[in-house]
């Protein structure tokens, strides 16, 4: 059983120590998934001083935030199209379970994080430990065809989920992603079996991609007194 503080509130120094030990795998010559949200911002910054300093990468960003981010680090880009094998995908999480499934998509950025991060040899995702959990309970984020939004709210209750459609702020209306859809969190309260539920989102048409994530190679926890836990996915 995990023991979690969950009135305790993450600091930054957590997110920052992560974000700037997993800059720390990347060598030489490598492509690298350049995931979305603000744990993976810090890795991107702190590529962005190693490229600075010489080291020889490509990026692939996962969505317009990391796009502009990796821009503003000097750090080159390139395209899936062009380097379709990621050497490794760096990546936050909204949620992260014993046997290592992920839950994410807080951003709205989770097709192409998944894209990215399916594409890769080595998937590493960055966390604090306030995202682990036994059993998932995380709303799953479902990046849905608008023309699609209604049949995905009758389906997720069918499986005996409460759909809720993600709503802008600063901005009237719903969320509209990267890639010109919406959002539909899910609520499946206790999901004792993502793997199963993970097929069954996969199978919703209009669903374009579910934040379920069942390849993550390792988890990297930012602990608050500045240490690093790995955990490692077992064969
Ligand atoms: C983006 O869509 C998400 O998958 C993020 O990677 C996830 O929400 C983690 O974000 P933070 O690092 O900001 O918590």
């Amino acid at each position: 059983m995990l023991m979690i503080d969950r009135t305790k509130k993450v600091s930054t120094d957590e997110k920052q120590a992560v974000g700037e030990f997993a800059a720390g795998l990347v060598e030489d010559g490598m492509v690298v998934g350049l995931g979305t949200g603000s744990t993976t911002a810090y890795a991107i910054q702190a590529l962005g001083r190693r490229v600075k300093e010489g080291l020889n990468i490509r990026g692939i960003p996962t969505s317009f935030q990391a796009r502009m981010l990796a821009v503003e680090c000097a750090i080159p880009l390139t395209l899936l199209y062009q380097d379709p094998v990621v050497d490794i995908a760096i990546d936050g999480a909204d949620q992260v379970d014993n046997e290592l499934f992920v839950i994410k998509g807080g951003g709205a950025a989770h097709t192409s994080e998944k894209i990215v991060a399916c594409s890769a040899r080595r998937f590493v995702v960055l966390v604090d430990d306030m995202k682990l959990v036994d059993i998932l309970d995380h709303p799953v984020p479902l990046e849905v065809m608008p023309d699609a939004l209604q049949l995905v709210e009758r389906r997720v209750s069918e499986l005996g989920g409460k759909p809720v459609l993600r709503m802008a702020v600063h901005k009237d209306g719903p969320v509209i992603t990267d890639n010109g859809n919406c959002i539909i969190d899910a609520d499946f309260g206790k999901i004792a079996k993502p793997d199963r539920l993970s097929l069954d989102l996969s199978k919703c048409v209009g669903v374009i991609e579910h934040g379920i994530f069942d390849n993550a190679y390792e988890i990297f926890i930012g602990k608050s007194d500045g240490s690093i836990k790995v955990l490692t996915r077992k064969h």
